[in-house]
């Protein structure tokens, strides 16, 4: 059994960032897997103050209060996360992006800025289709986990999505339910 903590950066709840999110969850739950998954949209997080004075209460490792402080006990204990996303102008949305950084001040527990070994996943939606429109999230996906130790555990695009329930019937779906199921 995992724990997977499943980031989410979409503010459409039942958008097609959601509909991935489902069925990966769907998948993941039917092998025994826990998840768990944050609407950052509907949280109060605010943007990393870049102040390096976070690590020093483990319990609460950052300088603000706010509600990444819901979210740090189980990004300590998760083995896999997803960061879930729809395409916000060829990047993470605000949302994402923002809680992204905010784990920094899990790193800074560490006086030498290891950060936790997690296996990590990327489910995006998006209204281009092809691989260019891509590329750029594949670039700084890729970096990011390269910076950080994690293994890629992949991604999953749903392309040519725009309004919501868009992506009802489309494959991709299932795909993400194989994925969800094939966590090992
Ligand atoms: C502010 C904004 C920026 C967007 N930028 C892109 C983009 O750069 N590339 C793209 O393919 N789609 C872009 N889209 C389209 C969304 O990615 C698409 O509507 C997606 O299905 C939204 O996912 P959701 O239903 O989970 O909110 C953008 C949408 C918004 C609102």
């Amino acid at each position: 059994m995992k724990k997977i903590l499943i980031l989410n950066g979409s503010p459409r709840i039942n958008g097609n960032t959601y509909s991935l999110i489902e069925k990966f969850t769907e998948g993941a739950e039917s092998k025994g897997h826990k998840v768990i998954r944050f609407d950052l949209h509907f949280m109060n997080i605010n943007g990393c103050k870049g102040c390096l004075g976070g690590g020093k209460d483990p319990e609460s490792p950052c300088t603000q209060k706010d509600d990444m402080l819901k979210i740090y006990p189980h990004y300590k204990e998760a083995d896999i996360l997803v960061l879930a996303s729809p395409m916000y102008y060829w990047a993470f949305s605000a949302q994402l992006k923002t809680a992204i950084d905010r784990i920094f001040a899990v790193t800074e527990i560490d006086p030498d800025y290891k950060t936790p070994y997690k296996e990590c996943f990327m489910l995006m939606a998006a209204e281009g289709d092809d691989k260019d429109n891509f590329e750029p999230v594949i670039h700084y996906y890729k970096s990011l986990l390269n910076y950080l130790g994690w293994k890629d555990l992949g991604y999953l695009f749903a392309g040519g999505v725009m309004r919501v329930g868009d992506i009802k019937g489309k494959e991709v779906l299932s795909k993400a339910f194989d994925i969800g199921s094939s966590i090992l």
